[in-house]
């Protein structure tokens, strides 16, 4: 097994009579982006939190890196780079000003602070903003500053609070991007998001948490099969259907079909596609295409969430 970067036994936050998050036990290991999806007030921030060691659990532990989020908050810490849903800047700072102030706390060198920022800061398109003051900073320009603090001492562990929340297409996509080149064997990543085009798109596995439970985990292809059913096949022909019906295999589970379309559940399409194809061969059907239909992650979170057998269907 690979070593878990993350780990938590049962993490549980009360605020007073609200559970907040209510006995979560994660694993993210080394290489590993986790999403964590939920509605609003689900228990997200309040997780990660709590694996940033800013908030103490009630209930249960976080290990991060191997060390307590109670007992080693220092030496965790070090570990996380925390991009947060609220992030204060110092309006009166200078962006080089801010990141060296952090560099500091995270013990770099002067050195090192100047060439990471740069790199950073040109990665995000932020190098022309260093005349000004953070305060005249637009949001999504705080969230790229934000994130480059988070980045700056190579943490193993990223907590991302809707890292793409206020930014215009182009830099969210070159978020996402550097999301993706970060992933690495040393590092894991947690990031809550909204966005769940963003979660598929980066997450090795997803858990969505509801009330402050995870009710869901599992990788997006896995939450499909098991919420969606099997994967769904498309044949498209030239000719009408009806003439090449029986030439079918037998096995054949149709869902739906059309004048010259049909679709049908395949648990094995490596095994069923091919003999549909040879069968519509010998059938003498002109074949137009034949794919799997694409079922997206908002199928799986409204199931999962809104979904049945929630007799108040509120989230
Ligand atoms: N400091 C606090 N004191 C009291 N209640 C809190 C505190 N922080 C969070 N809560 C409550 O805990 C619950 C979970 O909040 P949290 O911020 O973790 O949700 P979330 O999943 O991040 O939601 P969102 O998607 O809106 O960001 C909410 O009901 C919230 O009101
Ligand atoms: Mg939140």
């Amino acid at each position: 097994m690979k070593m878990a970067l993350i780990e938590t036994h049962e993490l549980t936050k009360h605020f007073g009579d609200l559970v907040a998050v209510d006995n979560v036990s994660l694993r993210v290991e080394a290489g590993e982006v986790l999403a964590l999806l939920g509605p609003n007030g689900a228990g997200k921030t309040t997780t990660i939190r709590m694996l940033a060691s800013i908030l103490q659990p009630t209930r249960g532990r976080a290990l991060i890196n191997g060390f307590d989020t109670v007992k080693e908050p220092i030496q965790v810490r070090r570990s996380v780079g925390f991009l947060t849903e609220h992030h204060g800047l110092y309006t009166r700072m200078r962006q080089m000003e801010y990141l060296e102030f952090f560099g500091r706390t995270h013990d770099l060198t002067a050195a090192v602070i100047e060439q990471r920022t740069t790199d950073l800061l040109d990665r995000f398109g932020l190098s022309e903003a260093s005349d000004l003051r953070l305060g005249q900073f637009s949001k999504g320009m705080r969230q790229k500053l934000a994130l480059v603090r988070a980045l700056l001492h190579d943490p193993a562990v990223l907590l991302l609070d809707e890292p793409t929340s206020a930014m215009d297409p182009a830099s969210a996509h070159l978020v996402r991007e550097s999301i993706r080149n970060l992933r690495s064997s040393k590092r894991a990543i947690v990031v809550c998001t909204h966005n769940l085009y963003e979660a598929e798109d980066l997450a090795d596995s997803i858990a969505i948490i509801r009330r402050g439970r995870i009710i869901a985990h599992d990788t997006p292809e896995m939450l499909k099969r098991q919420l969606l059913g099997e994967p769904i096949m498309e044949l498209r022909l030239v000719d009408r259907l009806d003439g090449v019906l029986k030439y079918l295999p037998s096995e054949l589970e149709p869902v739906e079909m059309g004048e010259n379309w049909l679709r049908y559940r395949a648990s094995n399409p490596d095994r069923v596609n091919p003999k549909v194809l040879n069968a519509m061969t010998q059938a003498g059907a002109r074949v137009i295409t034949l794919s799997e239909v694409e079922r997206s992650l908002e199928d799986v979170y409204l199931q999962v969430v809104h979904g049945k057998g929630d007799p108040e269907g509120q989230p």
